[in-house]
């Protein structure tokens, strides 16, 4: 395996990997050897995944886990340590959607789950990973945040607040941890037909491909990008090669961030 993708002996968190994202960054990194601690609040399908991957060789263990529960984010990490000795990369992939409504439409309820999940469950998962990468010594923590992390979210408020807060936790931390070779980065994709975008309640009522084609007039390839494609470009971000690059939120967006 070219040295770039090769994840041997790589210790890995994946937040939220029961579907979408996490689940093609499970599959991804598994196939090139990395060992992995799943979490997701889908316990079942977190659990059937880790099994798949277990029969395909790899070494997985899975756990119930919502990231916005303080013990939950410490659970992940202490698996990580006792499985296999130390966390390499952590991956804050569990998010939550908002559908499309007015900004004044947005209620405290939306806010909070937002902030509780999307950020909260970043912040309390860094705390954690921070830890004990700082006892190791070396780190990669790479947070899923979105182009409505880089620019304004018409209709996603709330979403897009989130998702700046999780860029300035990312350029922080890169910054407060970078002396101490943890290196901390967030990748901002666009629009991407996962479950989470292709079973919202837009797609229900306006079908999915009616909003993708509106979407895709947004970036310059004019189509959106296949899961496979995005998690793809996470994959190259996590390369144990990619050495020399910390505090950066890269967009994967086909080029809606270079209009
Ligand atoms: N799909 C997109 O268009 C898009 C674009 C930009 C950013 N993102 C971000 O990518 C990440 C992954 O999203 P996806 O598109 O793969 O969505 P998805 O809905 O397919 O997967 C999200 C996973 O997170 C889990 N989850 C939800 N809340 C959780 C919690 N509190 N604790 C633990 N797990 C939880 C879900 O059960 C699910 O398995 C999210 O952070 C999302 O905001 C997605």
């Amino acid at each position: 395996m070219d040295a770039l993708l090769d994840f041997s002996g790589q210790r890995v968190i994946i937040t939220g990997a029961a579907s979408g994202f996490g689940k093609l960054l499970a599959e991804g990194l598994a196939q090139r050897g990395a060992s992995l601690v799943l979490g997701d609040i889908n316990q079942q399908a977190v659990d059937t995944l880790a099994a798949e991957l277990r029969a395909g060789g790899a070494k997985v263990f899975s756990q119930l886990s919502n990231v916005s529960v303080e013990e939950d984010c410490r659970r992940l990490v202490d698996t990580a340590v006792s499985e296999f000795g130390g966390l390499d990369i952590a991956i804050n992939n569990a998010g939550v959607a908002q559908d499309f409504v007015a900004f004044e439409e947005i209620d405290s309820v939306e806010w909070n789950r937002q902030w509780a999940v999307n950020v909260g469950g970043v912040q309390q998962g860094m705390r954690y990973q921070i830890t004990q990468m700082k006892r190791q010594g070396s780190g990669h923590i790479l947070n899923i945040a979105s182009m409505a992390g880089l620019g304004g979210a018409p209709g996603i408020a709330a979403y897009a607040a989130a998702k700046h807060a999780v860029v300035g936790l990312t350029r922080s931390a890169a910054m407060e941890l970078g002396p101490l070779n943890i290196r901390v980065n967030a990748a901002c994709p666009y629009f991407t037909l996962t479950p989470m975008v292709a079973e919202s309640p837009s797609a229900k009522v306006n079908g999915v491909e009616a909003m993708a084609a509106t979407l895709s007039r947004g970036c310059a390839l004019k189509r959106l990008g296949q899961p496979q494609e995005v998690a793809n470009a996470m994959i190259l971000l996590l390369s144990p090669q990619n050495t020399y690059m910390t505090g950066q939120c890269v967009a994967i967006s086909g080029g809606a961030s270079s209009l």
